[in-house]
């Protein structure tokens, strides 16, 4: 026994030495490895789509270019976009999706000057004369050339939309099915009463690469007759996800999230006062819709927030990534997670595997499971391009990290709902930390810590006992 005590920190020691050392080798692979899909996905593109498509490691030049076209291509006047003078500073694109500083990214970057060299030939050169910090950084706030400004303005040379769907995405009938209706909104899956027998409204809004079946699924089957007859559930498929659009030429930031919500949702139920429920980055989206609407909002429980504050001098965006997606390969949901944050194109390989064959993976789950297994979870993994998860991901998660205190605090001050979280105690993909954190902030918050649940099984698995949870968190708000 006593040695059993003493080994153990030194296992636990070796363990972490272990992890960080084959961590370093398998993400200087991947590195490489990820510049060597970017070119083969150049080819592949041009070759099926006849185009160069930019993308976000090729060069920041033409990135930057590909925001700023599309920032200035919105109609009337872009809150995402300050043109002060000859200065385009870009509030709601993540910093993330064009630079991600690390050592060991940049070791194996600079052993790999050959092939970028190679690589950024091929590319046209439109000048933008951004700036570029000596280190090779780039700031939120680039210099245009005066010129370009006016050549983007004229929308002259104008990206050409992207066909859609792209060929590395999904042509099945359930995720191309919002490109035959003409309405540009999201799914929203309605249940409650007929006629308008609804005293309350429910909001629900799912994590990253999931669904409005992860409610529906699960939670919904759950409620009482009572819940049933008085409430209007309304859960929504996210911008880009499940059958919602997917457009190729948006850039899934909050705002966009956002304003799609209140289009698809809000103003045409009519929706007066509400409760929400959101999981993991659905978090952040709720927030920022209670801040747009302080009045409305009758109670806020939270599933699993993703919320890092940001320590005063660090970079706010790059900060929430490295917590995010620390490059470590165990444990496992943290190795996926910073696949999906650090590499386009492997991501994107990924995408092209599950999501444009999701339909072949169902009908493996249910062979294999002899059709026991219920493959809503899939259906929602499945459901999205890789265009989507890669926006939202870096622009919801990374880019929120400068504005979610402003959001608590905007809680805490000007809304006296109830809030509520829940989280798993062995969520290893988003610490218990987080929502302790949220409380530091909004001390009126309740944070329920659920033994032995992760960040999916939080919600799935005990439906049962959380459909009574909300009711009763609905019950008392409503009083
Ligand atoms: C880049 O260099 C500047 C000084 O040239 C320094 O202040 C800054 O911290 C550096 N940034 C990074 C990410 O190394
Ligand atoms: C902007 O760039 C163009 C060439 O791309 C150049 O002809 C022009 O003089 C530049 N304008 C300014 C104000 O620097
Ligand atoms: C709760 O939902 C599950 C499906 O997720 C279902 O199998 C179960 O029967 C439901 N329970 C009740 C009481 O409806
Ligand atoms: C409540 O409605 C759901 C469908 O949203 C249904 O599956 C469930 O059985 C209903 N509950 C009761 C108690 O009728």
């Amino acid at each position: 026994m006593g040695i059993m005590v003493a080994t153990r920190p030194v296992l636990t020691l070796t363990g972490r030495v272990i992890n960080n050392v084959v961590s370093f080798i398998v993400f200087c692979f991947l590195d490489l490895f990820d510049v060597i899909l970017c070119i083969v996905y150049k080819v592949v593109d041009f070759l099926i789509e006849a185009e160069w498509k930019p993308c976000y490691c090729s060069s920041a030049k033409e990135a930057i270019m590909r925001i700023a076209t599309f920032l200035l291509s919105e109609p009337g006047e872009s809150k995402v976009v300050c043109l002060r003078s000859n200065k385009l500073q870009l509030d709601d694109v993540s910093e993330t999706l064009y630079s991600r500083p690390s050592l060991v990214s940049e070791v194996s970057k600079s052993t790999l000057k050959e092939l970028k060299r190679l690589k950024v030939e091929g590319t046209t050169s439109r000048s933008s004369h951004s700036e570029r910090i000596k280190n090779g950084t780039l700031r939120s706030t680039f210099t245009i050339n005066s010129t370009i400004i006016e050549m983007l303005q004229g929308k002259i040379g104008g990206q050409q939309s992207h066909p859609i769907p792209r060929w590395s995405d999904c042509h099945c009938s359930t995720c191309t099915s919002w490109i035959s209706s003409c309405k540009e909104t999201l799914y929203v899956r309605v249940e409650g009463p007929k006629g308008n027998k609804a005293r309350e409204d429910v909001l629900f809004i799912h994590g990253f690469i999931s669904s409005s079946a992860f409610w529906t699924e699960t939670l919904f089957p759950n409620f009482s007759g009572a819940t049933n007859s008085s409430y209007r559930l309304m859960a929504v498929d996210l911008l880009g996800f499940g059958r919602s659009p997917k457009p190729t030429d948006s850039l899934y930031t909050l705002r966009e999230h956002i304003e799609m919500i209140e289009r698809s949702v809000l103003n045409p139920y009519k929706v007066k006062s509400f409760h929400m429920v959101a999981h993991s980055l659905g978090c952040i989206l709720a927030l920022a819709i209670a801040v747009k609407h302080p009045g409305a909002v009758k109670s806020l429980t939270l599933i699993a927030p993703p919320y890092f504050p940001v320590p005063k001098g660090e970079q706010a965006n790059q900060y929430v990534l490295r917590k995010v997606a620390p490059r470590r390969v165990w444990p496992l949901i943290a190795f996926g997670a910073s696949i999906a944050c650090w590499y386009e194109h492997i991501s994107r390989t990924i995408c092209l595997l599950i999501c444009k064959n999701h339909r072949f993976w169902e009908w493996l789950a249910k062979i294999v499971t002899r059709n026991r297994m219920r493959t809503f979870m899939l259906d929602g993994f499945c459901c999205h391009t890789h265009n989507a998860a890669w926006h939202t991901l870096h622009n919801i998660i990374c880019g929120s990290a400068g504005k979610i205190d402003e959001y608590l605090d905007a809680v805490r001050d000007q809304l006296t709902c109830q809030v509520t979280i829940f989280h798993g105690k062995d969520d290893e993909l988003v610490s218990l930390h987080c929502s302790y954190d949220i409380r530091k902030r909004i001390p009126r918050a309740d944070v329920m810590v659920i033994d032995k649940k992760d960040h999916i099984t939080i919600v799935v698995g005990r439906q049962k006992t959380f459909a009574r949870e909300l009711e009763q968190i609905w019950k008392y708000s409503s009083r």
